[in-house]
């Protein structure tokens, strides 16, 4: 009884002190995140390890993979629950989006698994008399597909004449050309070697995907690969992604805006619903009511998807080593503070870092706080968002 009562009071003072400490109070999530460790989404032709190589195929998701996503889950559930989001999966409260793509799928039912460990026999899954083998403690949880390929918010190279023609720009300057030639045996080098055509503009980034998988994976490298080459091929693949999302002065910040601006816009004009909804409006619509009880939105997606959305946050340098790892994630969370609404924004690169908050980097926020105040973070991201993404895609120069 009094071990009961004490925990009783522990509990109650951790809430408190989380909800309490210092008045402020957190009012809406949004994670993002990318996938956990899959097989390479392809590879060059004369690869000793082909598709049979992996247990189900190009692109899927490992059980490796599987359980960085739920320990992702369980580490927002340290973060979130119970004090913001319930412990036990509540629909009113949380909605997760993912591409279609079957590893984000995949990613985002582990998370879930993590996030919500708990639940009732019988409540929010069978009991073990209706189904014995059902999996210990698991409730699903719906997962809502977004299609890919047309779709501008999860997918940074959607379909946009304009971008391809930012994108030929850069392919015709002087310093794109400039490293197209002075690597030009180096891939005339991979080419014969792969048995596909290696370039600056294509090639480069399967051959570096598969190669870096295959090793993480302990499996023989090819005798052509050395340490030299293995480096150039990394080097040149990050080079590779920076003109691909737009990172030289001459196409910003335009190309930053096709590339994650759409993303960026959904965000801050999901917070802007969720600030209105709050006001108790007796008007409000029924939509309104219902954004209003939402605590925590999902996306699962890809490297090129957070990476996108961290170049409309100017965070480049973030990127210098590479795309986002195995389940990296960006935490946009809305607080209500004395001073207005504010957000804060954490981050982790890869599955086997810690969060750390990112907010104070972002340019246009107050360089020495965790809080950006929402007047000013939407102010600082108008740049990157489109009006109409359909007419600005179309609109050549
Ligand atoms: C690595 O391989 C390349 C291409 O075969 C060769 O030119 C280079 O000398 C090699 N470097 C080392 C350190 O072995
Ligand atoms: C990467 O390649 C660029 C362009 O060729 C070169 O300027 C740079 O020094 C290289 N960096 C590394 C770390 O090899
Ligand atoms: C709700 O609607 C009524 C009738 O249109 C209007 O008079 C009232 O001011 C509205 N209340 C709020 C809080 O907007």
């Amino acid at each position: 009884m009094w071990t009961f009562v004490a925990l009783l009071l522990l509990l109650l003072l951790h809430l408190s002190l989380a909800l309490l400490s210092n008045g402020d109070e957190l009012l809406f999530v949004q994670a993002l995140w990318r996938h956990g460790d899959r097989a390479p989404a392809n590879t060059y032709p004369k690869d000793l390890y082909q598709e049979s190589a992996w247990p189900q195929g190009w692109g899927q998701l490992s059980a490796a993979g599987m359980e960085q996503c739920f320990n992702l889950g369980a580490q927002l559930r340290a973060m979130y629950s119970p004090h913001f989001i319930s412990s036990i999966y509540n629909s009113n409260e949380v909605y997760v989006r993912s591409t279609d793509y079957d590893r984000a799928l995949m990613s985002a039912m582990s998370v879930m698994a993590g996030l919500f460990p708990a639940g009732t026999a019988g409540v929010h899954y069978p009991s073990a008399s209706a189904v014995p083998n059902w999996p210990y403690h698991w409730s699903p949880i719906p997962i809502h597909a977004l299609d890919f390929a047309g779709n501008h918010i999860l997918n940074p190279f959607a379909n946009c004449p304009r971008a391809a023609q930012l994108l030929a720009n850069i392919q015709r300057s002087a310093l794109y050309r400039k490293i197209a030639l002075e690597k030009q045996p180096l891939f005339n080098f991979l080419t014969v070697n792969t048995g596909m055509r290696v370039s600056l503009g294509s090639g480069i980034h399967t051959l570096q995907d598969a190669l870096l998988i295959e090793k993480t994976n302990k499996m023989k490298n090819p005798d052509w690969l050395n340490e030299t080459v293995s480096n150039e091929i990394s080097n040149l693949t990050l080079i590779f992604h920076n003109f691909n999302f737009g990172l030289l002065p001459e196409v910003m910040p335009e190309m930053i805006k096709f590339r994650g601006g759409s993303l960026l816009k959904t965000i801050i004009s999901d917070m802007q619903v969720k600030l209105l909804c709050l006001q108790n409006n007796p008007n409000a619509s029924s939509a309104c009511r219902a954004h209003a009880r939402r605590k925590f939105y999902g996306y699962s997606a890809h490297d090129t998807t957070l990476t996108a959305l961290l170049t409309t946050f100017d965070l480049y340098h973030l990127l210098e080593k590479g795309l986002p790892g195995y389940a990296a994630c960006i935490l946009v969370e809305l607080w209500k503070t004395k001073n207005g609404p504010q957000v804060k924004i954490l981050y982790r690169s890869s599955f086997d870092v810690p969060f750390l908050p990112i907010t104070s980097l972002i340019n246009g926020c107050p360089p020495n706080s965790d809080y950006c105040p929402f007047t000013l973070f939407v102010r600082r991201s108008q740049k990157y968002m489109p009006t109409d993404i359909d007419v600005e895609c179309r609109m050549m120069h």
